[in-house]
């Protein structure tokens, strides 16, 4: 028996069945039948219980006052002892490495690369229970799983497959490909590799040749008259291209997550061209700003402006929030333009957004889906989704609120941090962050510990509130119904987002609970993902054991999640965030001094 169930500590109510349905206030009353007990008995009892623990509890606090301090504090998850220094400064006794942690991590990850590499190697996606590979298009791989791999491996010092990859990269590797490809994800998953495995490997010029032969032709697509990019690339050609679907349209997030990529080629190269371009796209987008200041996931790319559309942290938007942070940061806060767009969308988050479900208080993202009236009027209805891409939001905002929101010096910013060391945006953007953690954490209290792809929130519409003693869970998968297809919200693909920000959380905190829950998570990938032939795949329910997996292993299982996984287990001085940036794709980036200037002067 692992300890991972017993982490697994239920917020609200035992499960009363392995679906969490879509249910109506009917149902749910017929479920809590269920917990028959003699409820009026209880409730005087437990009354009862208190009058001496608040007796006790004022007395104590009449002795110790500051104690009431130190409780808001804890609240808040800051620390009102002294300084500990610097974000989790290597010696410090909280980030000592798991070697034993690590090693399984590091296994896990050969037991996928090393299947990819017998069934499928050169091509760009992997398919682990049929065991073969696939590529993008008809034209052939661009290395997408080589590529977005090789960081992790010099990162876990896997020397030996490091160097079949890189092999695979100088002598097969080709750009030249005369078909559609998507300028975001080739953008984050090959750019970026690149350019990560180039400073990691200690600057082999294989990486930064390769790098500058892929962004040049990418590059083109910014030829727009909004100098929004096109969401396609032909990279023999040279040339953007539309989606098909709405050739005028642009995400959000697709357009603003290439800017890490493209500065740093510029910093490296010392050609400003790819900054330059990619400024561009911030200032137009900044030009766009709608009156609350949040973002719509759709842009015109012909007019630069935002199209009525709904506003999110999940997919098409998510991305486009932690660059706007990164950004900042990646230049060594040099460019104040970045910190006010930041603050100004996480104001409109924190007023429009965020929201507390109805029993356990759970902190989560709403969305904001438009509605055209028959009078021509907009509105926007308030929907209690949250994406699992949201789960990055959390830890973000967590690094935020110590760079940003920090009333100090950043590098006098404790570990954890102190109530003084945060302006009070800095001290609402650390609590929320903390908050969504957890959440999303919660979120994994299903059958196989994993979270699924998508969950609702409980509202008062819902009719809950009809419900008395007995709460439901706050959240659910929508549409899942016992004996029917697992509807696209129950999957679990291998994604990253929520050890991401534990990996965040831990560095600024060195609180071992971030250990925990994602040792737990890394439990429930080895048991319901693993395929024993090799690889690891979706799975289409997390609500349903043994669970039933589908024929794809993501790149970004390599690329992030057991890197974060790892990270989360190895000593801060590895990958320290004061000193990296990491992209979308969780490739580092060192963080610079900018010596080139460019014009993106806040107007
Ligand atoms: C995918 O592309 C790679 C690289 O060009 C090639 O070696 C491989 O055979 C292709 N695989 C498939 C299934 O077409
Ligand atoms: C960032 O700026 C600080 C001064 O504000 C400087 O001490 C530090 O070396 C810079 N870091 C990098 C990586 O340029």
């Amino acid at each position: 028996m692992s300890s991972d169930a017993s982490l697994r500590k239920r917020k609200t109510q035992p499960k009363k069945e392995p679906i969490r349905r879509e249910s109506s206030p009917a149902n749910d009353i017929q479920n809590d039948d269920d917990f028959d007990i003699d409820t009026s008995a209880l409730f005087w009892y437990t009354r009862i219980m208190w009058i001496p623990l608040i007796l006790v509890t004022g007395a104590f606090l009449y002795y110790n006052p500051s104690a009431l301090q130190d409780a808001a504090n804890v609240f808040l998850g800051l620390e009102s002892e002294d300084t500990f220094g610097a974000p989790g400064v290597s010696g410090d006794l909280r980030f000592i490495p798991d070697a034993q942690k690590k090693d399984a991590i590091v296994e896990a990850f050969k037991h996928a690369w090393r299947s990819y590499e017998r069934d499928a190697m050169g091509c760009d996606e992997y398919h682990p229970i049929s065991q073969q590979g696939s590529n993008l298009t008809e034209a052939g791989g661009i290395g997408y799983t080589i590529i977005d791999s090789m960081d992790t491996m010099l990162i876990m010092g896997l020397d030996e497959d490091y160097k079949r990859a890189r092999q695979w990269v100088e002598t097969r590797l080709n750009f030249d490909r005369d078909a559609l490809f998507s300028t975001f994800e080739t953008t984050i998953r090959i750019l970026g590799g690149l350019l990560s495995a180039y400073h990691l490997s200690g600057n082999d010029p294989l990486y930064l040749n390769l790098a500058v032969d892929l962004a040049n032709r990418i590059l083109p697509v910014f030829d727009t008259s909004s100098g929004l990019p096109q969401s396609k690339v032909n990279l023999a050609e040279r040339k953007g291209y539309p989606n098909d679907e709405f050739p005028n349209l642009v995400t959000t997030a697709e357009v603003a997550t290439l800017q890490l990529e493209f500065r740093y080629l510029s910093y490296l190269t010392g050609n400003e061209k790819y900054w330059i371009k990619v400024e561009e796209v911030m200032k137009t987008i900044k030009e766009a700003r709608m009156p609350h200041g949040l973002a719509s996931i759709y842009m015109d790319v012909d007019t630069g402006k935002f199209v009525p559309s709904a506003i999110r942290l999940g997919s098409r938007s998510d991305s486009y929030y932690e660059y706007l942070l990164k950004q900042y940061i990646q230049t060594n806060n040099t460019e104040p333009v970045y910190k006010d767009m930041y603050d100004d969308a996480i104001d409109a988050v924190h007023g429009h957004l965020i929201k507390k479900s109805p029993y356990a208080r759970m902190t989560y993202t709403s969305e904001l889906i438009p509605e055209q009236h028959p009078n021509g009027q907009l509105s926007w209805r308030l929907t209690p989704k949250q994406d699992h891409f949201v789960c990055f939001f959390g830890g973000s905002l967590m690094l935020g609120a110590i760079i940003t929101g920090a009333a100090v010096e950043q590098s006098l910013v404790s570990v954890p941090p102190k109530k003084t060391d945060f302006t009070v945006i800095g001290t609402r953007d650390w609590q929320t962050g903390t908050e969504l953690v957890r959440t999303c954490w919660d979120t994994h209290d299903t059958a196989t510990g994993l979270a699924p792809e998508v969950v609702h929130f409980r509202i008062p519409e819902d009719g809950i509130e009809n419900t008395n003693m007995h709460t439901p869970v706050d959240w659910y998968i929508k549409g899942a119904r016992p004996g029917e297809f697992p509807p696209y919200d129950a999957r679990y693909i291998l994604r990253p987002e929520t050890v991401e920000s534990l990996f965040i959380a831990f560095r600024l905190t060195g609180d071992n609970k971030y250990r925990e829950w994602g040792w737990s998570i890394f439990q429930a990938i080895e048991r319901h993902c693993k395929v024993e032939t090799g690889g690891y795949a979706a799975i289409i329910n997390v609500d349903e054991v043994p669970s039933r997996q589908e024929d794809k292993m993501e790149t970004f299982l390599m690329s992030e999640t057991l890197k974060y996984l790892y990270l989360l287990f190895e000593d801060a001085s590895v990958i320290p965030l004061d000193k990296y940036v990491l992209n979308t794709e969780a490739h580092p980036l060192p963080i610079f001094t900018p010596n080139i200037r460019t014009s993106f002067v806040d107007s």
